[in-house]
């Protein structure tokens, strides 16, 4: 009797214990957010139906700074001296269409620090002025407009089928985080180099690159090859959805992809950070067929010694 009392106090305060230190004190140190499925309720919808013919023309105003190499346009400068002028690359825009939100990109197109959330980093009343200037209109209905060139970039950008986890990845977030594992850097897939020279060319082009985006950002975005593991799907998807939900006051833009990419996003960071993911879920398929076949070949031969014994 006195030994079952001991085991239930020991089995209560252990229970506790572990309550305390697993669930209870894991929730209290890392917040917890939901996904709001990539909708930014907080930004207006788009009211106009967009004109892509006329968007064409429009995007004039974009070119200056982006390039959109499926219509012909060339970055108009390289990612360094891009880097030097405005703190980092602008992405070339040939895929924004599907990469981002429809409302989050007319959003952007009209006040970019509000859409990306960074109007604690820039105040133009101080003076801070985005890199990224807001769009003026050409005509007096700057809604249609905006709308007219979101839809020329839907236009013209890969359907979502054909927008490889890569391409996403690429459009979203290549221009501030390295990617080692991937080989990619933020000027770009590293090449493979035959002199020596021109290996060190590079190099020093992306530390030069590295040092503006830095000074842009206040700090290095880091390399995110392991963070699908160290930080989990969960947070990597909330986190991007809204970055000032959990770092707040951080420079990191709310990119605003649409759910689809936001996902090819993920699966990109999964197809790096654990390349032998598709393997492992192959091999553990034919595992379990093994195991099937084994267990049947085991009831057969265990009815098979049995049988003359009853
Ligand atoms: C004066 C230069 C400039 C002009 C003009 C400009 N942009 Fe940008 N754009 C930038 C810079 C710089 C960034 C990167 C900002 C950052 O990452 O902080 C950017 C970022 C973007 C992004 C990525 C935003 C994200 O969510 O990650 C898109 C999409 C974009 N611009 C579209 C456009 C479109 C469309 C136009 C024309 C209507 C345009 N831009 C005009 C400089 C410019
Ligand atoms: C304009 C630059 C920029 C872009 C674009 C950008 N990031 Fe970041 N990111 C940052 C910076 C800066 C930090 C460091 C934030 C801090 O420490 O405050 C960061 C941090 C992170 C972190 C680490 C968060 C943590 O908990 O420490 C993750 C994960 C991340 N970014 C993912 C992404 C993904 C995925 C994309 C594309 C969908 C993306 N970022 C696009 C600048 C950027």
């Amino acid at each position: 009797m006195k030994e079952l009392l001991i085991l239930a106090v020991v089995t209560f305060f252990t229970l506790v214990t572990y309550y305390l230190v697993e669930p209870f004190a894991h929730s209290q140190m890392h917040k917890h957010f939901e996904s709001d499925g990539f909708a930014y309720k907080d930004l207006p919808a788009v009211t106009k139906k967009g004109d892509a013919s006329r968007g064409k023309d429009l995007v004039s105003a974009c070119i200056g700074c982006h390039g959109i190499e499926v219509a012909g346009f060339q970055a108009p400068m390289d990612a360094v001296s891009a880097a030097a002028t405005f703190g980092v690359n602008p992405p070339d825009l040939s895929n924004a269409g599907v990469v981002f939100d429809e409302k989050f990109l007319a959003n952007l197109i009209k006040n970019p620090a509000h859409a990306l959330m960074v109007e604690h980093k820039f105040d133009p009343a101080k003076g801070q002025m985005h890199p990224m200037s807001e769009y003026y209109a050409t005509g007096d209905d700057k809604e249609q407009e905006v709308a007219d060139i979101v839809a020329y970039l839907r236009s013209i950008a890969v359907k979502q089928e054909e927008l490889t986890p890569k391409m996403a990845f690429e459009t979203a977030c290549g221009r501030c985080h390295a990617v080692n594992y991937g080989n990619w850097t933020q000027i770009g897939e590293k090449p493979k180099f035959k002199k020596k020279q021109d290996e060190l060319a590079f190099e020093t082009q992306l530390l030069d690159y590295q040092d503006y985006l830095a000074k842009y950002m206040g700090t290095l975005p880091p390399d995110l090859s392991m963070y699908i593991r160290s930080r989990g799907e969960h947070y990597i998807e909330t986190f991007i959805e809204n970055p000032q939900n959990y770092l707040k006051g951080t420079a990191m833009p709310r990119v605003g992809v649409s759910a689809e990419s936001a996902e090819k996003v993920i699966e990109h960071l999964k197809d790096v950070g654990d390349s032998k993911r598709h393997e492992r879920e192959t091999v553990g398929k034919y595992v379990m067929i093994y195991m099937l076949i084994f267990a049947i070949f085991a009831i057969l031969w265990k009815k098979e010694v049995w049988r003359d014994l009853h």
